[in-house]
């Protein structure tokens, strides 16, 4: 059983942005499960201090930060926090995003666009290099984990500049993989489709329910706990040839024909 050890997270540190929100609360369990310190970072201060306190109400694995991704100040006063704290910074898994308006081509406002392009592009490459940086001064053998979609592949409608950003996520990360390989940095990208959340629920259970199930492969959205392989093997050496990667745990969802306007 000696392979298994290729999955330990012991001793590690990580950054999980968008801690706060269904999936990175999702991913933040599954990480402390395996040992890993974690800074939790959201720019819900509310919602990211009651989820703070019922994991870690101590704060001795965690850290609880404040921190909007796409201010280059605030990322800064991170890394500082969790050096000082944790002394290093193992892993970071970009989480936070936002999923915009729900509007066709025609109606997507100039605001909306950059909204989402902001946080989800811009925020994920700015904390990313950031932390990068602090990797390499530090010969930090790092992991950096991208959140994208199954809409960073396949079309969906009304949900143009979500997966144009997603999209764009899953680019940036070969792009880093390529540049960060000589300091052993490695760059991944989890890409999930529905997650059982209450809203999913709602979806696959209301009106519309019976036509989205069918664009599902597998017909369900995921629990929780299936996303748990994916991301123990990308934060852990068990993937230590692996980077540039994009893995898909959506049931099959980004390979299925697409739906046409009616
Ligand atoms: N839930 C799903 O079904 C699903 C499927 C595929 C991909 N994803 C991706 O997973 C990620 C998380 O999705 P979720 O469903 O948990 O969404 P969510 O809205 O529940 O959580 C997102 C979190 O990001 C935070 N956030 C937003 N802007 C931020 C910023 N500028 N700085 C720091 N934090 C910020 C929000 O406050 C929120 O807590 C997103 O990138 C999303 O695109 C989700």
């Amino acid at each position: 059983m000696k392979w298994i050890s290729q999955f330990s997270l012991e001793n590690q540190v990580a950054i999980v942005t968008g801690a706060a929100g269904g999936l990175g609360q999702q991913l933040v369990n599954i990480l402390l499960d395996a040992g890993v310190k974690i800074a939790l970072v959201d720019v819900d201060k509310k919602k990211l201090n009651a989820f703070s306190k019922k994991i870690d109400p101590s704060n001795t694995k965690t850290i609880t930060q404040v921190c909007d991704i796409t201010q280059k100040k605030d990322v800064v006063h991170l890394i500082d926090v969790i050096d000082h704290k944790f002394e290093k910074i193992d892993i970071l898994v970009n989480c936070a995003g936002i999923l915009g308006a729900d509007s066709p081509l025609l109606d997507v406002k100039e605001t909306e666009w950059d909204e989402v392009i902001n946080v989800n592009l811009k925020g994920t490459w700015l904390i990313s290099t950031e932390v990068s940086r602090y990797m390499i001064e530090r010969a930090i053998k790092g992991k950096i984990i991208n959140i994208s979609s199954s809409l960073g592949l396949r079309s969906q409608l009304k949900r143009i500049p979500y997966a144009a950003s997603k999209a764009g996520v899953e680019h940036l990360t070969r792009n880093m993989a390529m540049e960060l390989v000589q300091h052993n940095i490695r760059v991944n990208c989890l890409a999930p489709g529905w997650m059982n959340s209450e809203m999913v629920e709602k979806i696959l259970n209301g009106p519309d329910g019976p036509k989205w199930r069918k664009t599902i492969p597998m017909h369900r959205a995921a629990e929780p706990e299936e996303l748990t392989g994916a991301l123990l093997l990308l934060a852990s050496e068990a993937s230590s040839y692996m980077t540039g990667s994009i893995i898909r745990v959506d049931g099959g969802y980004a390979y299925c024909g697409i739906e046409l306007p009616e």
